[in-house]
């Protein structure tokens, strides 16, 4: 657990991190692509971060990770590459960098350590958890197998390393129906997300079966709020992410992943736009695109929250917070998130 009182000691004595209007119009341009969704004053608070953040990450040779659930602070401001969980991994397979700082929850950073064993992944919080990644172990993979003798288990990323070496392949929300049907058995067992399990059966040629898990944050969105959301704002476009329920995802004008919703956003234009995600997924993508509007309600991910400016700064500047993984477990962790991506590049996705 992160001591921020101490955290703000270290940072005070080796970094000027007043507000400053000034530094804040320095650096306009970065400011830029956020203006929509930060306020001035905010961005004099982020600036001083922002700017000790991106010296140090040269000084470091490190590269930041930030996925699409970060603030626009902390996505727009400190991250060298973004993207969904699928276009992370890919990265920290392929990026040239001694450490990698993951901007997203642990899960992630632990797929980074496995796919770079020889990196350093920092995690600028070690608390970022996943529901659905504390839905499941081992155990639980082991009692499906034995529910469902042959059948393939297909895991989410979203599950610690133990649960991806335990597994023959990952997927990611962005290509799990195309690796589901991938698998040559016709009973192929997903977990541990129960919804996005739902949603790619209805979709693949499987029969399919999951495991009970979800997210905390897609889960709490039911199919009459969307109706409540287009009677109250008529014309608006409802995207959902496949964690939702498949009551959700039908009544939605269109799911995919995080990198899909920004996608479709990007290229349809709607007028109007509701996410049914996580909160900063809007605020990221608000700037660049000024002619939608985003309106109604959002869900935030109190795992992702945890990752801060100034969390980021004090992992770089200590180097503390380094993630691990048993390399045994790794080894075996490795095979599956390697085979997801190869079959991910195979198919183009
Ligand atoms: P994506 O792979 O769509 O980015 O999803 C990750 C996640 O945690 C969604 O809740
Ligand atoms: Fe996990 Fe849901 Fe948060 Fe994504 S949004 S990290 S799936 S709890």
């Amino acid at each position: 657990m992160l001591d921020l009182t101490n955290l703000r000691d270290v940072l005070s004595a080796h970094y000027d991190l007043t507000p400053s209007p000034e530094l804040a119009a320095e650096m306009q341009d970065v400011y830029a692509r956020m203006d929509r969704v930060i306020t001035p004053p905010e961005w004099a608070v982020f600036a001083p971060y922002v700017k000790a953040i991106n010296a140090l990450k040269k000084e470091r040779g490190a590269v930041i990770l930030g996925h699409n659930y970060m603030t626009p602070e902390v996505f727009h401001g400190v991250s060298d590459f973004v993207g969904d969980s699928l276009q992370l991994a890919m990265k920290a397979a392929e990026v040239e960098a001694d450490v990698i700082v993951q901007a997203g929850v642990h899960f992630m950073a632990e797929t980074s350590k496995i796919l770079s064993p020889e990196k350093t992944v920092l995690m600028p919080d070690m608390a970022a958890g996943c529901s659905l990644a504390e839905s499941i172990t081992a155990e639980g993979i082991a009692e499906m197998r034995a529910r469902y003798p042959g059948a393939p288990v297909v895991s989410y990323v979203n599950t610690t390393a133990e649960v991806k070496a335990a597994s023959d392949i990952c997927c990611t929300s962005s290509n799990a129906v195309q690796i589901v049907n991938a698998m040559e058995a016709d009973t192929v067992i997903m977990t541990p997300d129960q919804y996005l399990a739902q949603n790619v059966a209805g979709e693949a040629d499987k029969n399919v079966v999951y495991w009970p898990g979800s997210c905390i944050v897609h889960e709490q969105y039911t199919a009459q709020d969307l109706r409540d959301f287009r009677e109250w704002n008529p014309g608006t476009r409802l995207i959902a992410h496949p964690e939702c329920t498949p009551e959700v995802v039908a009544e939605a004008d269109f799911s995919g992943s995080t990198s899909g919703i920004i996608k479709y956003v990007t290229d349809q234009k709607p007028e109007k736009a509701m996410l049914i995600t996580e909160c900063s997924m809007a605020s990221n993508i608000a700037d660049e695109l000024p002619e939608v509007d985003f309106v109604g309600p959002c869900n935030m991910c109190p795992y992702m929250k945890k990752i801060t400016l100034e969390k980021i700064l004090y992992v770089l500047h200590t180097m503390d917070n380094q993630v691990e993984v048993d390399p045994a477990v790794a080894e075996k962790a490795r095979q599956s998130v390697q085979a997801m991506i190869d079959l991910s590049r195979k198919l183009g996705l």
